[in-house]
Parts: structure tokens; sequence; C-alpha cells
């Protein structure tokens, strides 16, 4: 699997506390974010919240017992999964079970196998709050590096009112994102990315292609979605698994992705051209095998340039990220005038001299900026790149929409 698919799985406990209700609310904030959430309530807080609201709003099967599914050992593929477990409402009982090492259900286990960094939300009524025996529960799981979110002051279950009360959605979201170093600085942005290389068919075997394997795309995909961007993947011929969480859509040739990107672009904040497009395709393709006599020469036509269109048509709050691959010296240079040719608001220039970067993990060249600014990659991971890029994506997001 590949390092950039770390960093959105989320276990979301939900323990046997009236506050069960607003946990629905974190759990729907979390999904806009992009994270991917397993919900495990203890069997007790289904009195509160069901399994089949658990199930709609996260998208994905919920599991309460211990005994089902003994074969995969789901307990451990859950917490060795994960990225961080949080626990909304956590009661005082189950701090209580947490601090003393218990594992007597699917929840508890799960906590215990796992070293995700892991947050607490505890609601309850400030008698219990207060009570040493929590508190010295609550002290001993602070000890052990877990994070203990300190209750809200106000109204609680009935008329009473205290220390107690269950975090607003955002605080507990807050915690999340440090826990896991992301922020949302792309929360609700719509993003489409090209990815991998276009191959143009000469006939039902052959076809003009090349070396671009979807790793940078993918990368790009990955870091935007868990930044809470609403992505689009247009990938031509990546043989890299789909990003849950970011909608995929397969295509072949240039043609293919020009008219995608015809139906998309209106809608989309930002447009990142990854994509190795090829040049030109042959004048007309063959619907049967060329034997090897007639296949002597290929008539070629020149592709449409999508990222000139992009650019012709492009709004003033979209941004635009082209990439261009050099070879030989003066790649800077050769890239800042790229920019200025295709009038792209940010470039990154691959230095692919030798073959290098394709299908590769790391990448080498310069983010170029249109505000004049270069930034050098030094053998860097692809991942690594996707966070910069995305960085100066943003910032130009945030001074657009000023
Ligand atoms: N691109 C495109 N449509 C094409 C070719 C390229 O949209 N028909 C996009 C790629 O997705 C990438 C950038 O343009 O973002 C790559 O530029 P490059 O191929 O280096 O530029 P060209 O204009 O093709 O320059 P060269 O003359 O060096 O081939």
């Amino acid at each position: 699997m590949q390092s950039y698919q770390r960093g959105r799985e989320i276990v979301l406990g939900v323990g046997a506390g009236i506050a069960a209700y607003k946990s629905c609310d974190l759990l729907r904030r979390l999904k806009d974010r992009g994270f991917l959430v397993t919900v495990i309530p203890t069997s007790a807080s289904l009195h509160f919240i069901g399994v089949a609201t658990w199930e709609a709003l996260s998208g994905r099967p919920v599991e309460t017992e211990l005994w089902n599914n003994v074969h995969k050992v789901p307990h451990i593929a859950t917490a060795s999964r994960c990225d961080v477990i949080v626990i909304a409402p956590t009661t005082a009982d189950l701090l209580a079970r947490l601090a003393s090492g218990r594992a007597d259900d699917y929840l508890t286990n799960v906590f215990i196998s796992s070293d995700a960094p892991k947050i607490l939300v505890p609601a309850m009524h400030p008698q219990m709050w207060l009570n040493p025996a929590t508190q010295a529960n609550v002290a001993t799981l602070r000890q052990r590096g877990v994070i203990v979110v300190e209750p809200d002051v106000g109204r609680l279950t009935g008329e009473d009112s205290g220390i107690g009360r269950f975090p607003e959605s955002e605080r507990i979201i807050r915690e999340v994102q440090e826990a896991l170093h992301v922020n949302a600085d792309l929360l609700g942005r719509n993003i489409l990315i090209t990815a991998g290389g276009t191959r143009e068919r000469i006939d039902p075997v052959r076809y003009i292609g090349n070396r671009s394997s979807g790793l940078q795309g993918y990368a790009l995909a990955w870091e935007a979605v868990r930044r809470g961007a609403k992505v689009k993947v247009i990938s031509a011929n990546v043989t890299l698994p789909d990003i849950e969480g970011v909608e995929t859509f397969p295509v072949e040739s240039a043609e293919e992705m020009q008219k995608l990107i015809l139906q998309f672009s209106p809608e989309e904040d930002a447009i990142i051209m990854s994509a190795a497009v090829a040049d030109v395709r042959p004048v007309s393709h063959s619907a049967e095998k060329i034997s090897k006599e007639h296949f002597t020469e290929i008539a070629l036509t020149r592709n449409p340039d999508l990222l000139r269109g992009i650019v012709e048509a492009k709004s003033a709050r979209q941004v635009i990220v082209g990439f261009a691959a050099e070879t030989g010296i003066d790649i800077e240079k050769k890239g800042r005038a790229k920019l200025v040719a295709k009038g792209v608001d940010i470039l990154y220039v691959n230095d692919v001299s030798g073959g290098a970067i394709f299908g590769e993990e790391y990448t080498e060249g310069s983010l170029l900026i249109d505000d004049g600014r270069s930034i050098e990659v030094i053998h860097e991971l692809k991942e690594t790149l996707a966070t910069k890029l995305l960085d100066e994506v943003a910032l130009k997001l945030g001074y657009v929409n000023e």
C-alpha cells in the first residue's frame, strides 16, 4: 500500500450517554472533511442511537460485538488501520474501563490494541465528572498520552447545568486535525485533478502512450481530500487503487479526458493538470489489428492542448496548475517560460533527465508560482510535493475569495 494512503481513517467510538445524538453531527462533519469513519458504538449506547443511524451516516457497516467475523480478527485489523480513535461521548464507566485496561467489548478491544492517537470526549453530569474516581481515571489516561477533552460548562440533560456538557463538534474536530497534523484549508473546495498518461489508439492492440504512472496525481488527490476538498480525478490508464472518497473517472485518450474536463471545469475551484497528455494521436485508428507488413508508418495529428483550453475558459476565481517535464540544463528557466506561455497560476516542472521520476516514489524539480517565487524540490516524496503544491493552491484560493 502506498504511504499516502494513510491519515484519514477514524474510529468513532460511542459510549452510552445521551450526548450520543450529538455525535451524529460530529460524524457528518468529519465525513464532510473527507475522513473515513468506522463507528463502534458500545452495546449500551444503542439504547440512545441505533446501528441503522450510524451505518447510514458513516456509509460503512457497524459492528458492536467482538464475536462476529472472528476469523478476520477485526479488532486488530481495525486498530492497526485507524489513524486516530475518538470516543464521543465517553461515559464515566468507559473512562474507568479504559483507565484500568479492560477489554470486555469490541470498542475497548480496539482501543487497547491500537497505537494511534486517542481522543476521549467525556460527557456526563458534574457529580460524575468531578467524582474523585473519575478524575483519577482521567489523570491516568492523560499520563498515558490519551487526550481527554475538558467538557464544556452549560445546560445538561434536564433542567440542571454545570461542567460535563458535550463540546461543539468543531472543537472536537480541531483536536482530530491536530492529532493527524492536517488542516482543513481546502474544506468544501472543488478540485479537479488529471492523473496518469493518455493512450492514443493505433489499432486494438497498439497505442501511443507515455510512462506516467499517476502516482503524483493520486498523491495530490489524497492530500486534497484529506484537507477537506471535494475531489474528482480523471484517471488516464492508472493501475493504482481508487481512493475512497474521491470520484474517479477512468479515461484512455486525450479526447476522452477533454470531454470530462469541459463537463466538470465550470464547477471547479482549482484544476490541476498532472496527467501527461499525448501531444499527438493517429489520424485514424484501425478496428482490425494492422499486420506488420502494413505497419510501416503512422499518420499523426496534434491533440488539443487541454491546459490551454482550461486557461482560456477560466474564471477569475479559478486556480490552474500545470505540470511540465523537462530534461537538460536550465530546467527552471524553461519551466518559467512555460508558466508564462501557458498562462497558469502555478507550474511544477519535473526534471526527467534520464527518464527519472516516472513511476517512482520520489520527484525532483521546481514549483513555480506566477508571483515569481520558486520552490526547489530536491529528491522529495511525491506526497511532500502534493502538500507543498496544495499549500500554494489554498493560499491562492484564499486570496481569490477574500
Ligand atoms: N497538456 C495538455 N494538453 C496537451 C499536452 C499537455 O493539457 N495536449 C498539459 C499537461 O497536462 C501538463 C502540461 O500541459 O500540465 C504539460 O506541458 P508540456 O507537455 O510540457 O507542454 P507542451 O506545451 O506539450 O510543451 P512541449 O513543447 O515541451 O511538449
